[in-house]
């Protein structure tokens, strides 16, 4: 499958997340404005990457992705809230994400800090409502929640963008430093997306366990991308603005070892991401396209221009 091929799979499943997005904070009496503040960051575009890495690990390990569907998107109400916090005054102070004002911008600070604890906590309903009706079996669905909370919590994602913060404009942080920050504050939900997906459909240990390798490598050469695109992206394409980084004092890839030597490090760990799949037997692989698509999103995910 080649990456135009990986961007149309993205897509088709973007498309899916995204239209059940549209209604799922419906009928839950949330009031008007906050409805507003937490639709805008969530209907306003975004490439729906970890909702679409559920569905396909969910699929390549035998499940149905309707069934598996509302925990998919409910990793993109929690990735929106960590992008509507991460671009606060207090935080990344960015005015613009997804082509558009940044929350806080087009309503007011309380509102984003409050639209973000909001589909955080949204999320978790998403995620059990894949229980009802023995859509999938219970236990499966407790032990991905438990997953995603772990990742999305003090030791993942939350702790990564704490030390994001501590490293920001402070001298000498190391690349070590900087991997783990990165495996935190971006890897953590990536991985938990795709080790989600395989337990929701049930699969083994050695599945759940290439599926975490995957995702902790995919989301490596992710986030390396993402700073390089702070450099050398165009603000309309990205919908951010570049040179964010750089204006805050930021260590990144680039800063610290070059844009030549960071494309070298994102394309070695997309590398190592499909090679992970290459550990799955053909008793574990349900799916085969699936797979096929998650090798082409790996070229694909470093190579992107947004
Ligand atoms: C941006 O994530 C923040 C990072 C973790 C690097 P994405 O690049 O997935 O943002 P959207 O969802 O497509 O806007
Ligand atoms: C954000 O990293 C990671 C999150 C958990 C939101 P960045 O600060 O680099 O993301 P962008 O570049 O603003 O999207
Ligand atoms: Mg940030
Ligand atoms: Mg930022
Ligand atoms: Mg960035």
């Amino acid at each position: 499958m080649s990456e135009g091929n990986a961007k149309a799979g993205l897509a088709r499943r973007a498309a899916v997340v995204e239209a059940y997005l549209s209604t799922c904070l419906r009928g839950r009496d949330i009031p008007e404005r906050l409805l507003a503040s937490e639709e805008y960051s969530l209907l306003g575009g975004g490439k729906r990457l970890r909702p679409a890495l559920a569905l396909s690990f969910a699929r390549l390990f035998g499940a149905a992705e309707a069934a598996v569907l509302p925990f998919a998107a409910s990793l993109e109400l929690i990735h929106t809230y960590s992008l509507i916090h991460d671009d606060l005054p207090a935080m990344d102070d960015d005015d613009l994400r997804r082509g558009r004002p940044s929350n806080h911008k087009q309503f007011d600070e309380p509102t984003a800090i409050l639209a973000g604890d909001g589909l955080l906590t949204e999320s978790f309903c998403l995620m059990f409502s894949c229980a009802e009706n023995g859509r999938v079996p219970a236990e499966r669905v407790l032990r991905a929640a438990r997953t995603v909370a772990a990742a999305a919590g003090s030791g993942g994602m939350v702790g990564g963008q704490v030390l994001d913060m501590e490293y920001t404009a402070r001298p000498g942080v190391s690349l070590d430093e900087l991997r783990v920050m990165h495996a935190k504050k971006t890897g953590a939900l990536i991985t938990a997306a795709c080790v989600a997906g395989a337990q929701l459909a049930g699969a083994d240990e050695n599945g759940v366990a290439r599926a975490r390798e995957y995702g902790a490598h995919l989301g490596a050469a992710f986030q390396i991308a993402d700073d390089i695109l702070d450099v050398v992206g165009d603000t309309k394409t990205l919908g951010k603005p570049v040179g964010s980084d750089e204006r805050q004092g930021k260590t990144t890839y680039p800063s610290l070892v070059g844009l030549d030597e960071s494309r070298r490090l994102a394309a070695e760990r997309a590398g190592l991401a499909r090679a992970a799949l290459d550990g799955l037997d053909g008793v574990d692989i349900v799916v085969t396209d699936e797979a096929e698509f998650l090798r082409a999103l790996a070229r694909y995910i470093v190579e992107r221009v947004n």
